[in-house]
C-alpha cells in the first residue's frame, strides 16, 4: 500500500515539485491532512529570513508520539516498530512491536514526570544505541520536554558544555555502552561533567553493561526502579503541543565557537521527516529499514525514530560496530532482519569496501530492495562498490543530501523514480528552492566544464522554508540569523559548495567554511584549535581539513610549542589526549605539525588556504604569498616534518 503523499512515477515528481513551489500552503495542507491532529492549524506557512521567523501550521495542536504510536495501534499494533541488534551476537535481538514500544513509552513518560520533568523542560540523554534511548527520546515528547541527544562518543567537557547552554534539569544515561570488545563507562563521564555542571537535578541510569557505577543519593535512580514504581493507572495524557513548540535540540559544529543547539518543532520537523522517508526511500508498507547511523546525531533521530515511526516503519537499529565481530557484520544483519533498505555513510563503505570482497562470501544479501547514503559526499569508486557489491546492480541507491539544521533530506534521487547520478546528489525534495549563488550572492551562471557540459557552481542557498527546517539557536537567535541567514540577504546558506549541470541536477562538492565532515562526524576547526590551545606550552594552532581516503576528510593541526620540550611523537599524543578530553576521540587530529610560526595577514588572519594546500601534499602552487606578514614562514612550513 503506498501513502497519500507517496510520489509514484517521474511525471509525478515534476508534477508534485511544481505546485509545491507555486503554492505551497495548499500543497503542505495536503500532506498534513494524513497526520492526527489535536486541532488543526489556522495557518500553513509564515516566514520571513530577515529575523528569521519560520512558522509551519500555526494554531495547531498535536503530540508528535500520538503520530508515531498511538495512530497505528490499530491497525499496526503487532507490526515489529523496532527491531534491536545488540553489539554481542550471542545476545538475542529483540523486537518491540508498535503496542509494545507505546507501553513502554507511555510508562517511561510518567518516570519523567514522577521526577519532576515537565513541560518545556530541557533532558540531555547520553546513551548508547538500545531501545530505551529511542523510549527515552519518545517519552520526552510524550510529556513536552525538549529532548537533547549526545552522541556517546563525546566528552564530559562536551555534556558539561551543552547541558549549561540548554540549562537541562535532568540527563538520562546508561551505566555503560558496549562498542565492539569494549565498554564505554557512560555514567563515570556523566560524573565528570557534573562535577562543573550545577542545573542537573536528577540522573535517571539504564543498567546495560552492569558495569560497576557510583549513584549520587537524591540525584541518581534506576531506570528499572523508577518503572518498577509505576502502575498503569498512573499513566498521563499526552500533552497537546503547539505546532511550534520545541521538540528537540541538537547541537551541531560551526565555523566559529561552541557547538550551536540547532532547534526544531513538532508539527513542520513531523511532516518533513515522513515526508522525506516515504518519498527518498520509495518506502511500501512492511519493509524492513536499517539506517546505520548513531541517534546521537541528526540522521539517527530523523530515521531510525521519527520518520519511520510516524510512517508505520520497521526501523532497525543497531547496537555495535561495522567491524564486530568482523566487518561482515552490516551483511549478516542484513540477512538476519531481512532488511529492504540500507542506510549508511560513504565513509563505512570506503572502510569496508577496504577489506576486499572475502566477508561478502556465504551473504545472501537478496532481500535488499533500496539503498542510500548521506553524511558526505560518495565518491564513484564508493557509489560502483556499493551498487555491484551491495545492491548487486538491481538496487537503486540514494544520494541523501541534507544537514542537522534541515532535519530531513533536501537533495536527492528518489529511489526507482528519479534517476540516479553517481556522486550527485541530483534533484530537490518538493518544497525545496535550491540556488546557487557566488561570493556577492549573485546566482551564478553555467560556465562550461571540462567535458563541455554547461555547469555552474558555487555556494549552495536555499530560497524558501520548508517544513523541517530549523527555527533558531537555542537561547540565541542572533547566532542562528548570523550564521545562516546573514551572509545572503534572503536566503539560507548552506554552508555547502555545489556544482548544478544542465538538466538541474546537484551536485555537492563540501563545506566552504571551516567546518570539517571526519568520518561523517562535524566538528569545526576552530573547536579543535581551542582545544589544542588547552594544552600547556601550546602558542597557537591552526586546523585545516585534508583529503582522507577512508574518513573523506582528515584533521591536520599545525601547532607552535613553546614548552616544555619533550620527544615529539609523546608531544603529540598528549596534545591528542587533550583534544579527547575536551570535545571527544573522534576530534583527534591525523597529523601534528610543529612549527615556528603561521602564515598571518599583515591584518592578523591565518591563511588557511596555504595551509590546507600544505596538508594537501602540495609543494608549488601556494598561491599569492605576497600579502603575509613573514613570507618565509611557508616554505618552513611546506619543508617541515608531519
Ligand atoms: C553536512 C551536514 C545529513 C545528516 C548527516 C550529516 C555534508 C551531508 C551529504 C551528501 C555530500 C553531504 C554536507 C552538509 N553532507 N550529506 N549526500 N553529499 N555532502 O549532518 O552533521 O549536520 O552535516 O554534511 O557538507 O553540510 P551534519
Amino acid at each position: 500500500m503506498s501513502y497519500p503523499f507517496q510520489i509514484n512515477s517521474l511525471a509525478q515528481y515534476h508534477a508534485d515539485y511544481k505546485a509545491a513551489a507555486e503554492n505551497p500552503d495548499a500543497f503542505w495542507a495536503n500532506v498534513a491532512d494524513n497526520f492526527c491532529w489535536r486541532k488543526k492549524w489556522d495557518k500553513v506557512l509564515g516566514w520571513n529570513f530577515t529575523e528569521p521567523k519560520i512558522e509551519w501550521f500555526a494554531g495547531a495542536k498535536l503530540n508528535i508520539t500520538e503520530n508515531c504510536l498511538d495512530r497505528h495501534l490499530e491497525k499496526l499494533g503487532d507490526k515489529p516498530a523496532i527491531i534491536w541488534e545488540p553489539n554481542n551476537v550471542d545476545e538475542p535481538a529483540r523486537t518491540l512491536t508498535y503496542k509494545e514500544l507505546h507501553a513502554q513509552i507511555i510508562q517511561f513518560a510518567q518516570v519523567l514526570k514522577n521526577n519532576n520533568v515537565n513541560r518545556g523542560d530541557r533532558v540531555c540523554i547520553y546513551m548508547g544505541m538500545i531501545p530505551e534511548l529511542t523510549i527515552a527520546v519518545l517519552a520526552c515528547a510524550r510529556i513536552g520536554a525538549i529532548h537533547s541527544v549526545i552522541f556517546g562518543g563525546f566528552s564530559a567537557q562536551s555534556i558539561a558544555d551543552r547541558m549549561q547552554d540548554a540549562k537541562a534539569s535532568c540527563i538520562i544515561t546508561c551505566d555503560g555502552a558496549f562498542r565492539g570488545n569494549k565498554i564505554i563507562d557512560l555514567k563515570a563521564v556523566v560524573d565528570d561533567a557534573l562535577l562543573q555542571e550545577n542545573v542537573v537535578q536528577k540522573v535517571i541510569v539504564f543498567a546495560r553493561t552492569k558495569t560497576p557505577v557510583i549513584m549520587m543519593d537524591g540525584r541518581d535512580v534506576w531506570w528499572d526502579d523508577e518503572m518498577n514504581k509505576i502502575s498503569i493507572t498512573d499513566f498521563t495524557v499526552a500533552e497537546e503541543m503547539d505546532a511550534e513548540d520545541p521538540l528537540f535540540i541538537l547541537y551541531t559544529s560551526g565555523s566559529t565557537g561552541k557547538p550551536k543547539g540547532v532547534v526544531h518543532t513538532c508539527a513542520g520537523y513531523m511532516i518533513w521527516t515522513t515526508y522525506t522517508f516515504v518519498n527518498m526511500f520509495n518506502y511500501q508498507q512492511g519493509d524492513v529499514h536499517f539506517c546505520t547511523a548513531d541517534i546521537g546525531w541528526i540522521t539517527g533521530h530523523s530515521y531510525i525514530i521519527y520518520g519511520p515511526l510516524a510512517a508505520g516503519a520497521t526501523s532497525v537499529m543497531f547496537e555495535g560496530i561495522p567491524t564486530f565481530p568482523d566487518v561482515g557484520r552490516f551483511w549478516d544483519i542484513i540477512d538476519k532482519h531481512q532488511v529492504n533498505i540500507l542506510y549508511t555513510a560513504p565513509t563505512a563503505l570506503r572502510s569496508l569496501m577496504s577489506f576486499g570482497n572475502e566477508p561478502l562470501q556465504g551473504k545472501n544479501l537478496s532481500s535488499l530492495k533500496t539503498l542510500g547514503t548521506v553524511g558526505e559526499p560518495i565518491n564513484e569508486e564508493a557509489w560502483h562498490w556499493y551498487d555491484d557489491n551491495i545492491g548487486k546492480n538491481k538496487c537503486p541507491i540514494v544520494d541523501t543530501w541534507w544537514q542537522t539544521e534541515t532535519g530531513g533530506c533536501l537533495i536527492t534521487n528518489l529511489a526507482g523514480i528519479t534517476p540516479a547520478k553517481p556522486s550527485w546528489a541530483t534533484l530537490p525534495m518538493p518544497g525545496v528552492q535550491p540556488i546557487i549563488v557566488d561570493e556577492k550572492g549573485e546566482e551564478t551562471s553555467p560556465n562550461p566544464s571540462e567535458g563541455g557540459a554547461l555547469v555552474t557552481s558555487g555556494n549552495l542557498c536555499i530560497k524558501a522554508p520548508w517544513p523541517g527546517m530549523l527555527r533558531t539557536t537555542w537561547g540565541d537567535h542572533e547566532r542562528c540569523r548570523v550564521n545562516y541567514f546573514a551572509t545572503y540577504p534572503n536566503l539560507y546558506f548552506t554552508g555547502d559548495g555545489a556544482l548544478k549541470d544542465a538538466e538541474g541536477n546537484y551536485r555537492i562538492t563540501g563545506r566552504v567554511d571551516d567546518v570539517l565532515n571526519i568520518s561523517g562526524h562535524r566538528i569545526g576547526t576552530a573547536e579543535v584549535e581551542n582545544a589544542i590551545n588547552m594544552h600547556n606550552g601550546v602558542i597557537e594552532s591552526a586546523v585545516v581539513g585534508y583529503p582522507h581516503d577512508i574518513k573523506g576528510q582528515g584533521i591536520y593541526a599545525f601547532v607552535i610549542y613553546n614548552g616544555e620540550q619533550m620527544d615529539d611523537n609523546i608531544l603529540r599524543q598528549n596534545i591528542a589526549a587533550t583534544i579527547s578530553k575536551a570535545i571527544g576521540a573522534i576530534a583527534k587530529p591525523d597529523k601534528i605539525q610543529f612549527v615556528s610560526g603561521l602564515p598571518k595577514t599583515r591584518s592578523g588572519k591565518i591563511m588557511r588556504r596555504i595551509l590546507r594546500k600544505i596538508a594537501e601534499g602540495e609543494t608549488e602552487n601556494l598561491g599569492d604569498i605576497t600579502t603575509l606578514l613573514d613570507p618565509d614562514v611557508v616554505a618552513e612550513i611546506r619543508d617541515g616534518k608531519v
